[in-house]
């Protein structure tokens, strides 16, 4: 790979898994410990506040006992050895990138230390629990959520996500299962644009045969090798 590239990374719950963090369709993941209609729904939170506020409150809570794995360190790495275009876009909602030195970040559905204020529509900063209703540091109203992606809510940035797609010469997927649109389809995208495409997963992902190449493993072993060969290059 060229340092004077332009790559397209998009990470899911398994660059995380490794350093402890469930992810959400393998046995035993959060979406077998939990209903997506009741905790990862607008109609769900309407339904009872208190249980989805209480999911989100233990979810980040749970960052201060995690931290990132040699796969994060690698893509921090990258982001500032690389003499190309890099755009890093998770799924994921914890903050292990951040912590395992990534500067730029695009969390597309969004952060569990965000807070979206249902009253002024203000995204805050946001590292405490929300299940007291705390007031909104912009505009006081108890109207906090958890600034993160539901189904059926739009995720983040996608115009600026797919214009790197269709410029880059490399998307590189780590750690996803492929299950959920937008962000399953983004290898289709980058294909068009006629880029290179890589999974790096533990597993073949439901899209798997998208990928011109793929590589299945741990993420911890197969993420630093892969940036190691892109730098040397
Ligand atoms: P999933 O739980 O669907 O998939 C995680 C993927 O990571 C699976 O394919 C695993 O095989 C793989 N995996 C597990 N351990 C790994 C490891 N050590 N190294 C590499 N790969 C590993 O999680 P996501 O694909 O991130 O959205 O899920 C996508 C979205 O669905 C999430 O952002 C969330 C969820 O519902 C919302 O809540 C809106």
């Amino acid at each position: 790979m060229a340092q004077d590239k332009r790559i397209v990374i998009l990470t899911g719950a398994g660059i995380s898994a490794e350093s402890g963090i469930d992810t959400f369709r393998s046995a035993g993941g959060l979406w077998e410990q939990h209903k997506v209609e009741d905790v990862a729904t607008p109609e769900g939170f309407a339904r009872n506040p208190d249980l989805v506020l209480g999911f989100y409150d233990k979810r980040r809570e749970a960052l201060s006992g995690v931290k990132p794995n040699p796969a994060h360190a690698a893509l921090a790495r990258l982001e500032r050895e690389f003499l190309g275009e890099l755009l890093l876009v998770t799924q994921n909602v914890d903050d292990l990138h951040e912590r395992g030195g990534s500067s730029q970040v695009l969390h597309m559905h969004g952060e569990l230390k965000s807070a979206l204020c249902m009253s002024c529509g203000v995204r805050s900063a946001w590292d405490a629990p929300m299940s007291d209703r705390p007031p909104c540091p912009v505009c006081q109203a108890p109207t906090l959520r958890p600034d993160v992606v539901w189904f059926g809510e739009m995720p983040y940035q996608m115009e600026r996500i797919y214009a790197a797609l269709s410029a880059c010469d490399l998307f590189v997927s780590i750690g996803t299962s492929g299950a959920v649109y937008p962000a399953a389809g983004f290898v289709q995208e980058a294909r068009a644009a006629g880029a290179a495409t890589l999974e790096l997963n533990l597993e073949p992902s439901d899209g798997t045969h998208y990928f011109a190449e793929a590589r299945h493993g741990p993420a911890g072993e197969l993420v630093p090798q892969w940036v190691d060969e892109v730098l040397v290059g």
